[in-house]
């Protein structure tokens, strides 16, 4: 079956290849599930890989499956599993256990393994291929009332995490009633997390570069966001105007918006950093006045990578909430739709040039349902 597939640490070394298909024997005990893909979304991550900035092939291979935002259809599956049957819309998780004590209670997110395993990132091959297994335990359904846009949930996950990580902090002060937030950064995660935080009732500025009216600017305010563009103004006097925040979600790709971003936290407030930034950035910051601020303020900053299932399953409640309370909001972020694996590059080219874009995705294949 076809599949797309990079060369690590070969740049633009994006091709179709040839690999066999999977079957439910790949998986022990009877806990397989053969999945037929419908949809992959592409992000950062995958144009990092594309770089060979990022990314590893499995052992034995010399080259990588990518793709790890999936939406698929259950084909069959293994005598032991009786949560999905055939035909069940399903997303699988993108990371799979190590050995790490975190790893062994299902919190593989959390793993303190140096070497780490994720499907079309790391050491696994993804889901831009026409059938993949895996074991139920990492497989999520889906609700068929939110099949249109469940190709987002794998971001959304990303957003759940951070959220809920957000949530166990705070618990450090026996009472937290959060109001205001600030999301940093408008593309698909900001955007993502400023639905979840509106779903959650807080106020929320979301902050972007481009100045208004734009595409970001309006699906921040249909869900009655604030959109404030830092072209001619400071995350700062943002801060002034609409904070203080008790909540700040990082998610620009910029590693100085973070030390901003620490000024501009209201006090006991946490902000939670999910921005993955290979580069070597150094940056002059004003250092005792911030750390003069997180001491008398009681503020935390933490960081957050990936997501397990629960948040998966977190953001499947959301999506299905926002369909009612914003209908077809999140099918507006899917911008830009590549049809067939066989397109691969203008996948990969949409990826990296289509400024406009919000989410890049290949229709593997139709749903025929
Ligand atoms: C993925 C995460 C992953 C992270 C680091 C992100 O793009 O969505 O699942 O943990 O990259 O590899
Ligand atoms: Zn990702």
């Amino acid at each position: 079956m076809k599949a797309i597939a990079v060369y690590p640490g070969k740049p633009q070394s994006a091709h179709l290849t040839d690999i066999p298909k999977p079957s439910l024997e790949n998986i022990p005990n009877g806990r397989g599930v053969l999945v037929k893909v419908l949809r992959v979304g592409v992000d950062g991550t995958d144009k990092e890989i594309y770089a060979a900035e990022y990314g590893a092939a499995p052992k034995g291979d010399d080259f990588l499956v990518t793709g790890h935002e999936n939406f698929g259809q259950v084909e069959a599956v293994g005598a032991d599993v009786t949560e999905f049957k055939p035909g069940d819309y399903v997303i699988a998780t993108v990371r799979r256990p190590g050995t790490s004590i975190y790893d062994r209670i299902g919190l593989s997110d959390m793993t303190l393994d140096t070497v780490y395993y994720e499907r079309g990132i790391n050491l696994l091959h993804g889901f831009l291929t026409e059938y993949y297994v895996d074991h139920a335990d990492f497989i999520v359904k889906i609700p068929e009332g939110i099949k249109d846009i469940a190709v987002l949930l794998e971001p959304f996950s990303i957003v759940q995490k951070g959220l809920a990580q957000a949530d166990e902090v705070q618990r450090r002060l026996c009472v937290w009633q959060p109001k205001r937030a600030a999301v940093m950064g408008a593309r698909s995660i900001g955007l993502l997390a400023t639905l979840a935080l509106r779903l959650r009732g807080f106020d929320v500025t979301t902050f972007a570069r481009t100045p208004k009216p734009n595409p970001h600017s309006e699906l921040v305010e249909a869900i009655g966001g604030r959109y404030f563009s830092t072209q001619n103004e400071s995350i700062l006097k943002g801060a002034q105007d609409f904070g203080p925040f008790d909540l700040i979600f990082e998610a620009t790709g910029y590693s100085p918006i973070v030390f901003e971003s620490m000024q501009a936290l209201g006090k006991n407030g946490i902000l939670v950093l999910t921005s993955i930034t290979g580069g070597n950035q150094t940056i002059e910051i004003p250092a005792d006045e911030i750390n003069e601020q997180f001491v008398l303020g009681n503020k935390v900053m933490v960081g957050s990578v990936n997501a397990n299932r629960q948040h998966f399953e977190q953001g499947v409640r959301d999506m299905a909430q926002a369909e009612t309370e914003y209908p077809n909001w999140l099918n507006q972020l899917l911008t830009h739709k590549i049809v067939g694996l066989n397109n691969y590059e203008s996948l990969y080219e949409t990826l990296n040039k289509a400024n406009d874009a919000i989410k890049v995705y290949c229709e593997v294949a139709e749903n025929t349902n």
